[in-house]
């Protein structure tokens, strides 16, 4: 039996850059070798609020742009979270043995906490529980994802390995961050912060389908240094910024000439993002077209979903059946 990869993203916007090289890419590879289910996490994005009419444009041009890109339902199982609603329940079922105490010392429920004082929902909380549930439900061995989803996936070890303990069983396998042997990726943001993200503003983020015009004047309005510093300098964090997403569209010519100007301190910063901004555009280009078609095939999408659906609650249902037995929920009049 081939291993199984799971991996989603949430439907809270367009794709970016960052969605495409810290997961995305991955998703890509693994299809040919791996038994892969990727979804469109829509019920973990009901922690921001979305309207339901912005939900459901999110979740459709999630879809589309997972197809335009490379992924095929063919080799691969591309599903909607909500429609395997097997989820929901394994959910509940780690949630009773998920503690205040954990959750809350998670990174990223801290941070959105911070950000979003109004709104530190339940469902924030116990998001890294959700994402538990979404690998466990296949029982999962490889999850690509950025640098960002470390943490989770050392919970979702963490429920795994607790949930056998309880029960005294070897159940659900361990799943692991997967980035070819190679270290997580995180792709950095154009305001000169950390990771790119939507949350961060429409300036530090380049999607997968940005427009020629926007695209240029973003990256030539990114943040670098006002201008040459002292031969032999480090780079500031926004200049290596700007390297790093150079790494991952230039030719290690291009690279290599802009790394000497530096260390000569004789760079000139609009150059480089001149040809960054050309080599993103080469990069960008084909993808927008094909998004843009991708979404105008309302039929194909449909038959689509159908089918990742099925073959994903056919694999949940499994698990389930199973999970339910080993709890207890065999009940005497079955
Ligand atoms: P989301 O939508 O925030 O991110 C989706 C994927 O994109 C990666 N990513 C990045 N990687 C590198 N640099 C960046 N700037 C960057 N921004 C985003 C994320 O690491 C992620 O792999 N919680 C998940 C969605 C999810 C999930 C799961 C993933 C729900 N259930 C189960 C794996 C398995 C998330 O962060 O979505």
């Amino acid at each position: 039996m081939r291993e199984k990869v799971v991996s989603g993203i949430r439907p809270t916007g367009k794709l970016h850059l960052g969605n495409y090289f810290g997961a995305f890419k991955n998703f890509i590879k693994l299809q040919d070798q791996f038994d892969c289910y990727f979804f469109i996490a829509d019920y973990h994005s009901l922690t921001t609020h979305p309207t339901p009419g912005d939900l459901k444009g999110s979740v459709k041009r999630v879809l589309a742009e997972y197809i335009a890109l490379g992924l095929d339902p063919e080799k691969c199982t591309v599903y909607f979270q909500s429609d395997v609603p097997e989820t929901a329940e394994l959910y509940l079922f780690l949630n009773m043995n998920a503690y205040m105490g954990e959750l809350e010392r998670v990174t990223s429920f801290k941070e959105k906490a911070r950000t979003q004082p109004d709104n530190i929902n339940a469902g924030l909380l116990t998001y890294p529980v959700l994402m538990a549930a979404d690998i466990l439900l296949h029982k999962a061995i490889k999850v690509p994802v950025g640098k960002d989803q470390e943490q989770h996936l050392e919970m979702a070890r963490t429920f795994a390995n607790r949930f056998n303990r309880l029960y005294n069983n070897e159940f659900f396998p361990e799943p692991q961050a997967f980035n070819f042997n190679t270290q997580l990726v995180k792709v950095p943001g154009l305001t000169g912060g950390g990771k790119m993200s939507k949350s961060a503003g429409e300036s530090d983020t380049i999607f997968l389908d940005e427009p020629a015009t926007s695209l240029n004047k973003k990256i030539m309005r990114a943040v670098s240094d006002s201008g040459p510093t002292e031969p032999g300098a480090d780079k500031s964090q926004a200049v290596q910024n700007l390297f790093d997403l150079m790494s991952l569209v230039c030719t290690p010519e291009t690279i290599g000439f802009f790394d000497t100007e530096h260390k000569n301190g004789s760079i000139r910063y609009g150059d480089l993002k001149k040809q960054l901004a050309a080599d993103m555009e080469t990069f960008i280009a084909p993808m927008r077209d094909k998004i843009e078609s991708t979404l105008a095939n309302e039929k194909m999408l449909q038959e689509i979903a159908h089918l990742g659906a099925a073959k994903a609650r056919k694999s949940a249902q499994e698990t389930m059946a199973q999970v339910r037995e080993i709890i207890g929920f065999s009940k005497f009049y079955m």
